[in-house]
């Protein structure tokens, strides 16, 4: 799809393009995130981790590139068959404002509904106008009823594991 950014006075054509997220994007995938306001990166953020939640959620997850192949947006997406939830959606901020944050979560709807999930969640800091006003923009919904509560959980050493169930 070819968007138009302004570059100095003229006005350039950009290529772009959203595709699925690969474990060889986490890298560039963390420098965006890392750059990122309104998005906190926590322990489940390490290149293992993200690898572990791609490998969980296969096809799900997103990144729109540059004319070079550069990561210039990212997202990821998973689901436990109940509903789907997304996580860590940032654009560049010299792309922001060109439609990508849409098409990345579109993308990830569509994969959503194509395995039947029929909702989708996301976690937004109240103070993340920016990030709220794009959400509501989007027709999400921001439930009065209900709010997210959350627990810490102790881990256990793999040492002392139990075998798990298949
Ligand atoms: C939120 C974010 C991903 C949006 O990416 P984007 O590529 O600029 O989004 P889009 O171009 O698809 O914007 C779609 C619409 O959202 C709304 N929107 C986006 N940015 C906005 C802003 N700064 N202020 C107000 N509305 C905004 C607008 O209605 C916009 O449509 P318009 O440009 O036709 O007016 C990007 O701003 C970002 O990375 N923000 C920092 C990280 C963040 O807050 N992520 C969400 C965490 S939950």
């Amino acid at each position: 799809m070819e968007d138009r950014i302004l570059l100095g006075q003229e006005v350039e054509p950009l290529q772009t393009t959203i595709r699925y997220f690969r474990t060889t994007d986490i890298g560039q995938a963390l420098q965006l995130w890392s750059m990122t306001e309104g998005l906190s990166l926590t322990e489940s953020d390490t290149e293992d981790a993200i690898k572990t939640f791609l490998d969980r959620n296969p096809g799900f997850s997103a990144v729109a590139t540059d004319q070079a192949g550069m990561v210039i947006g990212a997202v990821l997406c998973g689901h436990n068959g109940r509903a789907g939830f997304l996580y860590h959606l940032a654009v560049a901020q010299t792309y922001r404002r060109n439609g990508l944050g849409t098409r990345l979560v579109q993308f990830c709807l569509s994969k959503l509904a194509e395995v039947d999930v029929p909702r989708c969640n996301i976690f937004v800091y109240t103070a993340n106008d920016l990030g709220n006003q794009f959400w509501l923009r989007h027709g999400w919904n921001d439930p009065s009823r209900w709010k997210v509560l959350q627990k810490r959980i102790e881990l256990v050493a793999p040492a002392e594991r139990e075998p798990r169930l298949s």
